[in-house]
């Protein structure tokens, strides 16, 4: 008998290796690469002969063709990330961290979609039936008609799945706990959630049924993460949050049937993830608008406009190097906004210690929010609380001029819904203000000045609220 080959392969990326090494040429990761068995390893068929080369009929790319159907859930954040509905015969792989509410959100769709007299099947590889049917009953959701069953062998799992009527849509939770008899390495590696997935993928294209794969994202390199099956399956979705704050929001990241720039919020709650209609009113929620430093960022997440608060605190420094402490948006932009208003605008602002925080958790990751940022860090540093009815968006160039953004109309009709009277941003194409009060400000030194301006009247006690 042949020896069996081993290769080193990434557990992170995938990347296979000639020999052991403790860092991943392929991702950079450390101690992510493991032995495993390459007879019938990374990229290995099913074991049979293919039937000797045969020729396919190719065909023209116009002809008739249905569209793809779906199984609409009810739940409006999740259809709306999806395009839709889950597309039958498709498979989606949902991301996140441990803990995220992935399973919850999973087990009420599928819920939602048996009361609809759809065919569910819920497969746990990480929890027992009981605990299953213990959290569905927590979330009133016990009575659904919701096909259950805690394996982890794919090979059994298919020939259920095969065995009874044909499903509308398979929950598989979670791809990590896999495992199929064709491969020898052990659960969790690349290789076997890699052949899983691909198995499980071809039973959707064959059946109809729509698949939806949980998969962990996970920061040490133990279990394979999910981004080894990303580019097979039809849709990616990441579940998103922080475990310090109740709101959730899945995200398309890739989607064969629908666009990729749609958000879906949730609030994690006792009785489950309930839908958020208005994330808005949720980040903006017990906000101190007379506090100096906070500003309003009328943002955009995809296709949806979201306001959310921008917090910033600048304080004399007792330290050589003045301390930047930057959560929820990127700390090499906050360096670029304060070297601008230090070199472009004459103010000082670079020896204090610098917080800058994105209240409610969000992450925002939009150039658009540096003009929101510039105003919140001048408001501390002049100690002047900004108009609390104001929002504020725009790009800061280099130079120190305010540079337009995409979609303002959109943000401005957001703004005005939560009760906004004004809004602050760069110059507007005609037509974009929609009867808001909008000052345009090309020259971010111009806005600057005004902010000082009203600090200076408010130190006075005159100041008049703009
Ligand atoms: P879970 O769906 O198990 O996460 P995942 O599958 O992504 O690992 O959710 C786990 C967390 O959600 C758990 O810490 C408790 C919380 N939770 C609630 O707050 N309310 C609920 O109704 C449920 C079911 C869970
Ligand atoms: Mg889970």
């Amino acid at each position: 008998m042949a020896k069996a080959k081993s290769a080193y392969v990434c557990q992170s990326c995938g990347t296979a290796h000639v020999r052991w090494q403790g860092r991943c040429e392929g991702c950079g990761e450390w101690n992510s690469v493991v032995e495993e068995l390459v007879d019938s390893g990374v990229g290995a068929g099913p074991k049979m002969a293919t039937a000797g080369g045969r020729p396919v009929a190719l065909v023209p790319l116009s002809g008739e063709t249905e569209t793809a159907a779906r199984v609409t859930t009810g739940l409006g954040e999740l259809d709306r990330v999806t395009g839709g509905g889950f597309v039958m015969g498709s498979a989606v792989l949902v991301g996140g961290d441990p803990g995220i509410g992935k399973s919850t959100l999973l087990l009420q769709a599928a819920a939602a979609l048996a009361n609809q007299g759809k065919r569910v099947v819920y497969v746990s590889g990480e929890e027992a039936v009981a605990q299953v049917r213990l959290r569905a009953q927590r979330l009133g959701l016990g009575e659904a008609n919701v096909q259950l069953a805690a394996e982890t062998n794919v090979e059994i799992i298919l020939a259920t799945l095969q065995a009874g009527a044909a499903p509308d849509l398979v929950i598989i939770d979670s791809i990590q706990t896999l495992w199929t008899d064709r491969v020898d390495s052990a659960p969790g590696t690349v290789t076997q959630v890699r052949t899983s997935a691909q198995a499980l993928t071809r039973f959707a294209k064959k059946s109809g049924a729509a698949i939806v794969l949980v998969g962990h994202v996970t920061k040490d390199g133990q279990i394979a993460g999910p981004r080894v099956v990303e580019h097979m399956v039809d849709a990616v979705l990441y579940f998103e949050g922080d475990s310090s704050h109740t709101f959730r929001i899945l995200r398309g990241v890739k989607n064969r049937y629908g666009a990729t720039d749609e958000i879906g919020v949730f609030e994690m709650t006792t009785l489950g993830l309930s839908e958020v209609a208005n994330p808005s009113a949720l980040f903006l929620d017990q906000r101190d608008t007379d506090a100096a430093g906070s500003a309003v960022f009328a943002g955009m997440e995809g296709t949806r406009p979201v306001l959310c608060e921008i917090q910033a605190l600048v304080a004399p420094s007792p330290l050589g190097t003045p301390r930047r402490a930057v959560v929820g948006w990127d700390s090499s932009r906050l360096s670029m906004v304060l070297a601008v208003l230090e070199t472009r605008c004459g103010v000082r602002i670079g020896a204090n210690d610098i917080y800058l925080n994105v209240a409610g958790g969000l992450k925002v990751n939009e150039p658009a929010a540096d003009l929101a940022v510039a105003a919140a860090l001048i408001s501390s540093l002049t100690n002047s609380p900004l108009p609390p009815e104001t929002v504020f968006f725009g790009e800061i160039s280099l130079a120190g001029g305010v540079r337009p953004v995409v979609h303002a109309a959109l943000r401005l009709r957001e703004a005005q819904k939560l009760g906004f009277k004004s809004a602050v941003t760069g110059k507007l194409g005609a037509g974009d203000g929609g009867g808001f009060r909008v000052s345009e400000y090309s020259e971010l030194a111009e806005l600057i000045g005004k902010i000082a301006a009203r600090g200076r009247q408010s130190a006075t006690g005159s100041g008049q609220p703009d």
